[in-house]
């Protein structure tokens, strides 16, 4: 059994997939080709945002978001202190300060009170200046943007939305990628939205900040490459990328994301009375990057998924680290005790899931689970 069976989704779109890369072969238009303009287009469209602008990969996307907010040292930006590291590694990158805010237990993303109770202390250390939130979309879920949007507005804060894993995922049918004031995410393979290498992508509904972010993305051009105007990257999705992604998004947008909702629900509808499965809030929808259980200690996970090895079952632990204790940003940060990501690291494990998952499959791991406890 595959953790994420990308091969598997190859072979039903592979027609599609390899008469678009083999139009850009022919068409040789590799940089900046007419594919990556539509992709934009169309990905805008589904998101519901005035700009997108694509990009080398997630991290990047970060990075263009960032620079546009002119984010830079002496400035505070609050991150969750359970998400992946590019989350909080382009803050450090700018010269910035990360402050990690801890998650709720439930829904595994940012927890509001949290973030508040932070930003009173950073606010009254009078050490930095309040700039930023990033609030990440962890596993698919969108973070609470309802509440992150009041508090961003009442500290007069940028709000970025890390949407990397985030990709298809709504509150009450609007789109993730669409709550920040810019909003990021990845074409990483193993996304919800995968390509096949790097890619990324940025979206705002600001149009001096899509200027800004489409200059920095090509070395900071003006009028033209030739003339730069500023210090940027050399950051722009391929047109092969762009042309996989176009057969994809179709994919993704007429089955995929129903697929591995009827997926999770399985999961959860055989699962939750013996162990805890993920809690999706009332209005919100999941595009289930991951779907992860949390066991009662680590003890208990590390039996888990060595029991789940033993029967073939992959299984996955993110993060087995939370970002403060992450080596790189001992100089660099400052942070409060984040006890719940401290217990998640411990005790989350996540199951097989992808779009293409087979009930035999979905059964064995069902079935395999309920026999270990
Ligand atoms: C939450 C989060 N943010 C940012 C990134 C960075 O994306 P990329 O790998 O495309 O640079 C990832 C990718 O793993 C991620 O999961």
């Amino acid at each position: 059994m595959q953790f994420r069976d990308l091969k598997k989704q190859y072979q039903i779109l592979k027609d599609d997939i390899n008469k678009e890369v083999m139009r850009v072969m022919n068409d040789a238009n590799f940089i900046m080709g007419k594919q990556v303009k539509d992709l934009e287009k169309e990905l805008a469209e589904y998101v519901g945002v005035k700009h997108c602008l694509t990009c080398g990969n997630g991290t990047d996307a970060l990075q263009l978001a960032a620079m546009a907010l002119d984010i830079r040292e002496g400035d505070a930006v609050f991150v969750p202190d359970f998400t992946f590291f590019a989350s909080g590694e382009i803050v450090s990158l700018m010269g910035a300060t990360p402050i990690f805010v801890d998650v709720d237990e439930a829904t595994f993303n940012m927890s509001p009170e949290s973030l508040e109770d932070v930003i009173k202390d950073v606010k009254a250390s009078g050490k930095y200046n309040l700039k930023a939130i990033i609030a990440v979309d962890l596993f698919g879920l969108p973070a609470n943007y309802p509440k992150i949007k009041e508090i961003a507005k009442k500290y007069d804060m940028y709000l970025i939305e890390d949407g990397a894993q985030g990709f298809g995922g709504e509150i009450n049918g609007e789109k993730a990628c669409s709550f920040g004031d810019i909003s990021t995410t990845s074409f990483f393979p193993a996304k919800p939205l995968g390509c096949y290498g790097d890619g990324g992508a940025v979206f705002t509904n600001n149009d001096e900040w899509a200027r800004l972010i489409d200059s920095y993305r090509v070395h900071g051009k003006g009028d033209n490459k030739y003339d730069n105007v500023r210090i940027g990257l050399n950051s722009r999705l391929d047109t092969i990328q762009a042309a996989v992604l176009s057969i994809k998004l179709k994919a993704f947008k007429e089955y995929e994301i129903k697929a591995v909702n009827d997926i999770a629900n399985k999961y959860t509808n055989a699962l939750s009375h013996i162990i805890s499965t993920p809690h999706i809030p009332t209005g919100f929808m999941s595009s289930w990057a991951q779907y992860t259980l949390k066991l009662s200690s680590k003890k208990d996970r590390d039996n888990m998924q060595e029991a789940l090895k033993a029967a073939g079952i992959p299984s996955m632990i993110y993060y087995p680290k939370p970002m403060h204790k992450q080596e790189a940003f001992e100089i660099s940060t400052h942070y409060e005790s984040c006890p719940v990501t401290d217990k998640l690291c411990d005790t989350v494990l996540s199951l097989p899931m992808y779009p293409y998952m087979e009930e035999k499959d979905i059964d064995a791991v069902v079935a395999t689970i309920k026999s270990i406890l």
